[in-house]
């Protein structure tokens, strides 16, 4: 295998910002990062960057149900969503947002070269509508009757009764998901990209070697029946980059997902000055690697590369794709407990546990993934722990003062495992893991033999014996240095304990260590207990859903006042004229506010974290008509607005029924 210093990028897929990590998502966050720490431990140039998928119709739903914003939504998701990768110890380079400016800049600028390039048309289309809510409704939000075969409460785009595909409009008794209207047929214009513009381009792309025979296959049969128009704009109300000079019509979340790739990389290009244009220009001579499951294949081989290419970018260097996650065989189930949230596997079970089992399990094709909760139990405690944990283990309890031997016992031995490490890279570089596991175990039970006929044990209490039992032991500590070497891309956070133990380096294929003085050993790893397992099914089974954080229950409430008191306080319905940043001000915003005065009040409010102006301009709430005015830095406050919360994020706004007026008084 050539070793020549390769520029390489690599991405997951974007996790949408409304929903917690699954076992499911670890698939694929697992098997990259396996293959991005296996080429920087083999010296590569290699980034690895993802970012939330933050826009949508969905997720702007999913804020209006919960009360908040879509940012607040979005925000709160990032953070969870980081803590469960950190914890799993997936190494992004860089994780960011598709709702960044980075992204909205590249996602204008690729549209712009589509619509430069002629790539771009118009049409009007004929779609459901929700009257309540005014908005029109993507597929999943029209649920009616199968017009197949008659099955109700089923979604507008496919029957999962019958599996048959139909068009909403052909639902019996269609509903919004929504709010529950009948929807009405609506007609309104959208922006086209017109795919089979990059037909010859994108079989030329495709048939260049580099994507696996499945996608090739399902590749041939879109081909086969047509590129169809690809509609990548929708109307307002959407959560996502207004399209420029289009004034209510937004990118649909697929078209700037992707771009989030891009978006990723520049945010992170720009912090350690690395050159952006070297990945992504159309001459790029590095690599760029998108790992994805097996529901995105049209996405990232025909819209993405048309997309680059029309923009004047460079084309991936291959997509891998990976299949789904079954548990026990089976669809993950929430009844069953087996829709395992990332965090509630972590409440229970350790992360490497995990790493090393799909690993074992993973090849290079589209297969689905089964994780064999009995299988899992039972191939980390005999391979893991009791096949290589073990040789450390066993070895080091003889080591005495930390003294290893100044020579190898068996140096053949030794360069036999060292010469098995290039079939591994080999394994490794072509996403065959599973076959990486299986020829690093077979090392791992050699050592284990090793030590079986020599017996440690035996020397240790021979007399004169102790040269020899240095040497056995020695060179057991060596062999599975050299396998935590193999193993390191799959067992980050154990490669620093044994870093720490061995008080060397882990490297690939390295030098033995000679004359070394090693730390005290500490254990690796325990054994899986099936009781942890019962107990992350039952856990699963009640964390159905992870609702966005909810405020502490409020505490009671201090002495009371009298009425008296009470109507001393002048509370009026204000309107929100006008919101403004303050220069220099971290935490406030300006508000011009019409409480039913002449002239509109001025008044400064500490909720800049929570809100912007945007958010603000027009919308009623409730403020202090009779707070005396504070002189502040940045001028006359002149009243204050009511909010509830703990501050910073958190603070929400009050507002009044529908029909309340400026000036109203409180009472
Ligand atoms: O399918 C999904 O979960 C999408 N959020 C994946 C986006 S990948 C890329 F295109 F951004
Ligand atoms: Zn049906």
């Amino acid at each position: 295998m050539t070793n020549s210093k390769r520029k390489i990028l690599v991405t997951s897929a974007l996790p949408y910002a409304n929903g917690s990590i699954h076992l499911g998502h670890l698939v694929e966050y697992i098997q990259t990062d396996i293959w991005v720490r296996f080429q920087k431990l083999r010296g590569h140039e290699c980034y690895y960057v993802c970012a939330d998928d933050a826009h949508g119709t969905p997720i702007m739903l999913r804020a209006q149900k919960e009360g908040i914003n879509p940012e607040k939504l979005i925000a709160h998701y990032q953070t969870e969503h980081q803590a469960d990768f950190a914890d799993f110890a997936i190494g992004f380079d860089n994780y960011h947002s598709t709702h960044s400016p980075e992204n909205q800049y590249f996602s204008n600028l690729i549209y712009k070269g589509l619509s430069d390039g002629g790539h771009i048309e118009r049409r009007t289309i004929r779609q459901f509508y929700d009257p309540i809510k005014e908005m029109f409704l993507p597929d999943r939000f029209i649920r009616g009757e199968c017009p197949h075969c008659g099955a109700k409460d089923q979604y507008g785009d496919s029957c999962e009764v019958c599996s048959k595909t139909y068009n909403p409009t052909e639902l019996k008794n269609p509903k919004s998901a929504v709010s529950g209207a009948t929807p009405i047929e609506k007609e309104s214009e959208h922006l086209f990209v017109n795919l089979s513009n990059f037909e010859s381009l994108l079989r030329e792309w495709t048939s260049s070697g580099s994507l696996q025979p499945e996608v090739l296959h399902k590749l041939n049969e879109w081909f086969k029946v047509g590129l169809q128009a690809w509609d990548i704009s929708r109307n307002d109300p959407y959560f996502g980059f207004e399209i420029p000079d289009e004034p209510g019509k937004y990118f649909y979340v697929w078209l700037d997902a992707p771009i989030g790739y891009m978006a990723s990389f520049k945010n992170l290009c720009d912090r350690e000055h690395i050159d952006f244009d070297e990945f992504w220009g159309a001459d790029s001579q590095a690599q760029l690697y998108h790992f994805i499951g097996k529901d995105i294949i049209y996405f990232h081989t025909l819209f993405w590369p048309a997309m680059l290419s029309g923009a004047g970018f460079r084309k991936p260097s291959a997509v891998f794709v990976h299949g789904f996650l079954t548990v026990d065989g089976q669809k993950m189930s929430k009844s069953r407990g087996t829709f395992i949230n990332a965090r509630t596997y972590l409440n229970h079970l350790e992360p490497e546990y995990l790493r090393y089992y799909f690993a074992a399990k993973l090849g290079n094709g589209v297969n689905d993934v089964d994780l064999n909760l009995d299988d899992f139990l039972q191939r980390v405690n005999a391979d893991l722990v009791g096949k290589f944990v073990n040789i450390a283990s066993r070895c080091a309890r003889f080591i005495t003062n930390g003294q290893l031997a100044p020579e190898l016992a068996n140096s053949t031995l030794y360069q036999d495992f060292i010469d098995e490490g290039d079939a591994i890279a080999e394994a490794y570089e072509s996403r065959d893991y599973n076959k990486a596991v299986r020829d690093i175990m077979a090392l791992a039970a050699q050592a284990n033999q090793y030590i079986d006929e020599q017996k440690p044990w035996v020397l240790a209490k021979q007399e004169g014996k102790e040269a020899e039992l240095q040497a056995v032991c020695s060179q057991g500590l060596n062999l599975f240095r050299v396998l935590m070497g193999y193993l390191a891309p799959i067992l980050p956070l154990m490669v620093k304990q044994v870093e720490e133990f061995l008080a060397a380096p882990i490297a690939w294929q390295p030098e033995p260590l000679l004359a070394h003085t090693i730390n005290p050993f500490k254990p690796l790893m325990t054994r899986v207990n099936k009781k942890q397992i019962d107990a992350m099914i039952e856990g699963s089974k009640e964390s159905l859903a992870t609702p966005p954080p909810k405020p502490p229950k409020a505490p009671v409430a201090a002495d009371t006042i009298g009425y008296e008191d009470f109507s001393k306080i002048e509370l009026r319905i204000a309107r929100i004229v006008k919101a403004e940043h303050v220069e220099g001000a971290q935490k406030l915003l300006r508000l011009s506010l019409d409480v039913g005065e002449e002239k509109l009040r001025n008044v400064f409010a500490g909720i800049k974290d929570a809100y912007t102006p945007e958010d603000l301009t027009g919308r009623l709430t409730v403020m202090v008509a009779n707070l005396a005015p504070r002189q502040m830095r940045f001028g006359v406050s002149e009243g204050m607005v009511l909010a509830a919360g703990p501050g910073k994020e958190d603070i929400f706004l009050l507002t009044p029924d529908e029909g309340a007026q400026p000036g109203m008084r409180i009472k």
